[in-house]
């Protein structure tokens, strides 16, 4: 089967490799030349661990291409639409723009029959409008298929999904969305002979499906770290809670970490294009409850900059700071609306000489962010450093020795906001350790005058000038 996949980002390429891996013939294509160059090559642009073995598998079986010409797609029979949604620079809304543009340009190429299949994350009712660009193709089928892969596993999770959901016209029982339901099964042949569950629906019903898959899961993170600030304020330990309620089957134990917080270009968007659309649909009650997930993970950015504030006695003005992580979770190198980066910021505008580390996501910080000070070298990062801070769990900063790491430094200090040190073993090393929610009452002057309140990253100044440290190589590509 002759496939395109528009848009080659985190979620375009990933699907384009796999399925070609699948042994279908797959064009890729994006506006982005230097992007497509460089998968032309076999290399990915990003950092997302086993697609660069899955794209050379799919050069060398010569079923894997990369274009930025649409032309190109003249021949497929099913079309996939993978751009991005990013939120509107004046709203919390989705901008629908480049779903809108790839589609425009896809319009001249389509064959006879072809289906064009929306994956990118969008709000509901925009299959609706999509339509309408395509009305003076009535051959022309149109399904959603929302995806649910991870950045860090996106690979695994591509090859074997949870669940595969297919939106068709007319939903379920409908006989006019037969020819969508049979081309995408024609397309996941061998993953619903694999016995993946698959759920057939009407459009609105998948354009929530993934919104509120992506609700519920800040929704639990956004609950766990408020029971942070419980146990806080208490004494109570928030690993320990989490571990038990996370017993209960009912609950479950995923997503209930408490830390940091989430970040990247899909949770926080989506929760507010989430909140945007419910205000449309006049469900004020959706409105408000992902306002306040929202508010309480930024706020998590914040009180980690409070407590280290607290952990330097008051001030940071002056103090000599290592972050370990930019990226917005590990095993990526993507650095959109990161949580690390963000503390890092407010950091330095509160007057701290900040050095960031990252063992992937140092380029992108740093073109996202030049006016921060990165360094490549983990162990040049920390060296003299009066206070750590542990903000992307990646298992290099996990599995740091607090014996070999307080050698580097010159105060043992370590705010780990995402509660993944052995605090014990550090303790014994004669570390000071604080996490978030372990049972230590921050105590907070907030007339203090080197503390500023959680911005989004794009939104925050810094108020005095920095130096960038050692000298990494610039990306050649930028998202
Ligand atoms: N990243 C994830 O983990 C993930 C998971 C599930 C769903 N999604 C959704 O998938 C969509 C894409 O996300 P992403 O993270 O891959 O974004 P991304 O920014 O990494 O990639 C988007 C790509 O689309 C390209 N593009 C933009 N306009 C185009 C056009 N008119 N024609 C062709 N290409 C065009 C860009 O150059 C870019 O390479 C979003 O809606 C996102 O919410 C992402």
């Amino acid at each position: 089967m002759k496939i395109s996949v528009v848009g080659c980002g985190y979620l375009g390429a990933v699907h384009a490799a796999t399925l070609a891996s699948m042994g279908h013939t797959v064009v890729g294509i994006d506006v982005d030349a230097q992007k497509v160059a460089h998968l032309n090559k076999g290399f990915a642009p990003f950092h997302e661990p086993g697609l660069d073995e899955l794209l050379r598998d799919g050069f060398a079986t010569k079923r894997l291409t990369f274009t930025t010409d649409f032309a190109d797609a003249a021949d497929a029979s099913v079309h996939f639409i993978c751009v991005g949604t990013p939120q509107s620079k004046t709203s919390d809304t989705a901008d629908l723009s480049y779903v809108i543009a790839a589609t425009k340009s896809l319009l001249p190429h389509l064959a006879r029959g072809a289906v064009v299949v929306g994956k990118s994350t969008v709000p509901v009712g925009t299959v609706d409008m999509l339509r309408g660009i395509l009305a003076r193709r009535p051959d022309v089928q149109l399904g959603w298929n929302p995806e649910f892969l991870r950045q860090g596993t996106a690979v695994k999770d591509s090859l074997v999904p949870d669940r595969l959901v297919y939106g068709v016209p007319g939903g379920k029982d409908s006989a006019a969305g037969l020819p969508v339901t049979a081309a995408l099964d024609a397309v996941y042949a061998p993953l619903i002979t694999a016995g993946i569950p698959r759920l057939v629906c009407n459009f609105a019903t998948a354009e929530l499906i993934k919104s509120a898959s992506n609700a519920y899961l800040a929704t639990k993170l956004s609950f766990i770290n408020a029971m942070a600030e419980l146990c806080d304020a208490s004494g109570a330990d928030v690993a320990e809670l989490s571990e038990a309620m996370g017993l209960d089957p009912r609950i479950g134990n995923r997503y209930l970490h408490a830390g940091l917080g989430f970040g990247g270009g899909c949770l926080p968007k989506d929760i507010r294009s989430f909140r945007a659309q419910a205000q449309a649909l006049s469900v004020p009650s959706v409105d408000e409850w992902m306002g306040v997930v929202d508010s309480i993970n930024l706020a998590q950015r914040s009180r980690t900059v409070l407590v280290a504030r607290d952990m330097c006695k008051g001030f940071l003005s002056g103090r000599t700071v290592t972050v370990l992580g930019a990226a917005f979770k590990p095993d990526t190198d993507d650095t959109r609306d990161s949580p690390a980066l963000d503390v890092a910021l407010q950091l330095a505008a509160a007057g701290a000489h900040v050095t960031v580390t990252d063992p992937k996501a140092i380029n992108n910080a740093w073109m996202r962010y030049p006016q921060l000070r990165f360094e490549a070298s983990t162990n040049r990062a920390l060296e003299g450093a009066e206070l750590v801070l542990l903000l992307t769990e990646w298992d290099e900063y996990r599995d740091l020795s607090p014996a070999a790491v307080g050698k580097l430094v010159r105060r043992r200090m370590v705010l780990d906001a995402r509660n993944v040190l052995d605090a014990a073993v550090w303790r014994a090393e004669g570390w000071t350790v604080r996490g978030l929610g372990t049972g230590s009452v921050v105590e907070v002057e907030e007339t203090a005058t080197d503390v500023t309140p959680a911005v989004p990253p794009s939104k925050a100044v810094n108020t005095r000038p920095f130096v960038v440290g050692s000298p990494v190589k610039a990306r050649s590509t930028r998202r």
